[in-house]
């Protein structure tokens, strides 16, 4: 069944689990998702960017929502627009049945500049008020990702703020948090803690300088009762950048989000864990490996199978990772 995300992290406070909201864009990432969840007992959130909903289309996406609802009934599903960029976005996902939005104030509506505090409350408290009105939840965001290490705007996925920023920016101020929260009544809070998106985090395994926990820890204090949400919390694992290498990818080492700093962030209020980048890189890896063994092969399906086979087993992974195994 479809539920809000503020039922779903509502029930993750009370139990003291996290929930990784996944993206995606088309059948085979639906479909793993769900099937991870299925075997481990876990609630869903799926999210679809703007990038997803013009590649698989408004009408297709939806349906597909529709049939996973169907196909797997014991699990509720949560389904998220994920960085929206202005109040039409958000609304027009909602008209698509998606029961959440996240509106991200943090930046510009072109999504690369960052922008004032004044806008950041006034967009999303509009966006949270319409929302409101018909039963969806919503998501903000404080403090602009990218992570400490590069700063914003190096991103080589070019999903980076433009212009240098100072380490003030790259993390949230928690007592503007707390006015944010107050002022906007978002559901869920989004924090910029030193992660960002893509592959390319951070040149070597981060420690407590480049990712500050100590900003999440602060902030649960101050907020106890908000839900916060980690950006960028791709763990980029190893073992899947050695496969990409091994069949014919040529991919610089790089280091994610280690597991155990996103389950420290559950056990001081995060809730919703963004994971995109671990699922492309599960799914292409696999790609890669077929391509490379078997060079006559023209079935997508001996393509699409074993990716779809290695994101549910990297789904099911953070389900039990997060606690969220046992709990739909
Ligand atoms: O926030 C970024 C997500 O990984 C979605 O990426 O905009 O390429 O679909 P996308
Ligand atoms: P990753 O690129 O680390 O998977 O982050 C995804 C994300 O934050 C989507 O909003
Ligand atoms: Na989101
Ligand atoms: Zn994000």
């Amino acid at each position: 069944a479809r539920i809000t995300l503020r039922q779903l992290l509502d029930h993750a406070a009370e139990n003291g689990y996290g929930v990784p909201a996944f993206n995606i864009n088309n059948m085979e990432q639906g479909i793993a998702i769900m099937e991870a969840a299925q075997a481990v007992d876990a609630p869903v959130i799926m999210q679809a960017s703007r990038g997803a909903r013009s590649y698989a289309g408004d009408i297709m996406l939806s349906r597909m929502i529709d049939a996973l609802v169907e196909m797997y009934p014991s699990i509720p599903i949560c389904m998220h627009q994920d960085h929206g960029n202005n109040e039409a976005t958000c609304l027009s996902a909602i008209q698509h049945g998606f029961t959440s939005v996240m509106m991200d104030g943090s930046l510009k509506e072109d999504a690369k500049t960052p922008a004032d505090y004044d806008y950041n409350v006034a967009i999303t408290r509009r966006v949270v008020d319409a929302a409101h009105w018909v039963g969806a939840s919503v998501e903000g965001e404080l403090g602009v990702l990218g992570s400490l290490e590069h700063g914003a705007g190096e991103q080589e996925d070019g999903h980076g703020a433009e212009g240098a920023l100072s380490h003030d920016q790259l993390l949230t101020d928690p007592d503007q948090a707390v006015d944010f929260v107050a002022r906007t009544k978002v559901d869920a809070l989004a924090i910029a803690m030193g992660t960002s998106h893509g592959a390319y985090k951070f040149s070597r395994k981060p420690d407590g300088d480049i990712l500050a926990m100590n900003v999440i820890e602060e902030i649960h204090r101050r907020l106890p009762s908000v839900h916060l949400v980690m950006h960028g919390s791709s763990s980029v694992p190893q073992a899947l950048q050695d496969l990409f290498n091994a069949s014919g990818g040529e991919m610089p080492q790089t280091w994610g989000v280690p597991v155990e700093e996103i389950v420290r962030g559950i056990r001081h209020g995060v809730r919703k864990v963004n994971i995109d980048t671990d699922c492309r890189l599960a799914m292409t890896a696999q790609f890669r490996k077929v391509a490379q063994a078997s060079k006559s092969e023209f079935d997508p399906r001996k393509f699409l199978k074993p990716a779809m086979d290695a994101m549910r087993d990297l789904c099911r992974e953070r389900f039990e990772q997060f606690g969220t195994a046992g709990n739909a």
